[in-house]
């Protein structure tokens, strides 16, 4: 599969997000951060928002949802218009049950593990995904450094997902940049969100080009790769 780029518009200018969004026409999704100062210390936006942003855009959106109470809440996105709900595996009471509802309601069903969960506990649970999302920072606020302790985990991931030989998108959000892009990659990830790096850009559309082309050659020469 080809490498995915999905901006997140959490670097971009809120009181203009259908322009922020058309100002990056050519990537996979637009990555949508919804926060509610209680999972994380920050606040953004919540299914309002969503609805609108569906509307304005062509882009399927990616919604990462950190946010208390995930089963309750997860759904609603879908109905929102979101293509893919991303929960976090510590926000969730019932995972399995929840990325089913989330199937049955219509998008890809994914869930979120932050720097200190591992991801062995949830080996068996893969199959009822469609991606699983790798923190590559703590969640909560876009432009900071990336974790390389966390590099580990993604190659252990995507070992799994060789072992079981899953449909498994691997993303990886939090300084994913054109100094770490390659790094993840070459580690196993396939989908890359990217805030500050393609926001923070003079001309968002091209870096969204630029970190899809430097993934690409990575993921030419990554092991994991060789045998797709
Ligand atoms: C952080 C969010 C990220 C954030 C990434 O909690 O989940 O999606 O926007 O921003 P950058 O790419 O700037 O680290
Ligand atoms: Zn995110």
């Amino acid at each position: 599969m080809a490498a995915q780029i999905n901006p997140s518009i959490l670097s971009a200018d809120f009181a203009r997000l259908a322009e922020e969004a058309r100002a990056v026409e050519g990537a996979d999704w637009l990555h949508v951060d919804v926060m509610d100062n209680h999972f994380v210390p920050n606040l953004t936006l919540g299914v309002p928002v969503v609805e609108a942003l569906a509307r304005a855009t062509d882009t399927p959106l990616d919604c990462h949802l950190m946010i208390e109470d995930a089963d309750r809440w997860a759904p609603q996105y879908v109905e929102a218009g979101a293509g893919s709900v991303t929960f976090h595996a510590e926000a969730a009471a019932a995972p399995v049950r929840l990325a089913r509802e989330i199937r049955a309601k219509g998008a890809r069903a994914s869930m979120a593990l932050k720097p200190a969960t591992p991801i062995e506990p949830y080996e068996d649970l893969l199959p009822e995904l469609d991606m699983l999302l790798i923190m590559t920072v703590e969640p909560g606020f876009g432009g900071q450094a990336f974790l390389d302790i966390m590099l580990p985990k993604i190659r252990r991931t995507r070992e799994l997902i060789g072992k079981h030989g899953l449909e498994l998108w691997l993303q990886v959000d939090g300084g994913v940049s054109a100094s770490t892009i390659e790094r993840c990659a070459e580690a196993g990830a396939d989908v890359f969100v990217a805030g500050s790096a393609v926001y923070g850009a003079a001309d968002p559309a091209q870096a969204v080009r630029a970190l899809r082309t430097q993934a690409e050659e990575a993921t030419a020469q990554a092991a994991w790769a060789c045998d797709h």
